[in-house]
């Protein structure tokens, strides 16, 4: 198998979960230590930061593409999500990817497939409140996907915090403690808006609209900066914003605990507030991680 990291020289494409065990275990038989990133594809920068992020110090990166059809809802997108295997390969390839594992659902989910895993405390409330399901979905995919690659390291990005917190406390709880987990900073377009794949759904109109959650974050994060604390206030200076954009629904406004996603009444310790609104058909999240400490 070819596992060159020329530029010039497309990553593998590895479809089942046999080949995916051979593949890692032939890099990790040349000594490699081996980085992973789940993804679903329609890949941009964001992705790519992740990417990188998995290769330092060396290690060999595998990254998956399979939009997992049991954290989609019946009535959400997954038949329309957008998908781009040949040019997600390609950027994968450029940011230093080695191996792209691209499973088809059959491979994942098998005739007779039964299990579930599912994540009670930071999967309650806001995503896992309007979309009851999507967290075991996620968790179970993770799970499985962990449990194929065995990484040394995994990375997800802040952009979705909620899913940091549940797939942080599944690896506690199942006792990955071998696999490093990282998680890397939101990337975000010159003018704020935290890059999506679904960002391309958006009518030029309802992108512009989209910076709302932007400078709700923005001013949120300005007052906690000028020593704001009560998570009330914190929450009002982000609707205002929101609020004052026609054409948008607000889904959410929350200050959480970072680590457990529960409500919090002050900032006395980390936290992330978090933000979900509907721009037409869209659904967009974003967050800002607060803290009491230093203005940042
Ligand atoms: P997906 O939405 O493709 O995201 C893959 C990873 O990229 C996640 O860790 C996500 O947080 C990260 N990401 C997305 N946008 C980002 C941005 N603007 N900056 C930094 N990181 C960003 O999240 C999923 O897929 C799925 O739920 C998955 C974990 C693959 C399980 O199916």
């Amino acid at each position: 198998m070819n596992t060159s990291t020329d530029p010039t020289t497309r990553a593998p494409i590895i479809r089942t979960v046999a080949d995916l065990r051979g593949a890692v275990a032939a890099l990790r038989a040349e000594g490699r230590t081996i980085g992973f990133v789940p993804t679903m594809g329609a890949l941009h920068d964001g992705h790519l930061s992740l990417v990188r992020r998995a290769a330092e110090g060396g290690a060999a990166v595998v990254v998956s593409i399979f939009v997992n059809p049991t954290q989609f809802a019946a009535n959400e997108d997954l038949s329309k999500y957008p998908r781009d295997e040949r040019g997600d390969v390609e950027k994968l390839t450029a940011a230093g990817a080695e191996l792209v594992f691209c499973p088809t659902p059959d491979q994942i989910y098998p005739d007779g497939f039964s299990t579930t895993v599912m994540v009670d405390g930071p999967s309650q409330g806001l995503e896992g409140q309007i979309r009851p399901t999507h967290f075991a979905g996620v968790a179970t995919v993770v799970a499985k996907l962990l449990l194929m690659v065995r990484p040394d390291r995994v990375v997800f990005g802040q952009k979705d915090a909620q899913q940091v917190a549940v797939v942080r406390r599944l690896m506690r709880d199942l006792h990955m403690d071998e696999i490093e987990m990282v998680v890397a900073p939101t990337v975000r377009e010159a003018d704020g808006l935290a890059m999506s794949s679904r960002n391309a759904y958006l009518s030029p109109d309802e992108r512009t609209r989209s910076l709302a959650l932007w400078r709700g974050l923005e001013a949120a994060r300005a007052a906690a900066a000028g020593g704001e604390r009560d998570a009330d206030t914190l929450q009002r200076v982000a609707h205002a914003e929101l609020a004052a954009q026609q054409g948008i629904t607000v889904d959410y406004v929350r200050l959480v605990d970072a680590d457990t996603f529960q409500p919090m009444k002050t900032l006395d310790r980390d936290g992330v507030l978090c933000v979900a609104a509907r721009v037409g058909h869209t659904r967009l999240i974003d967050n800002a991680p607060l803290s009491p400490g230093a203005s940042h």
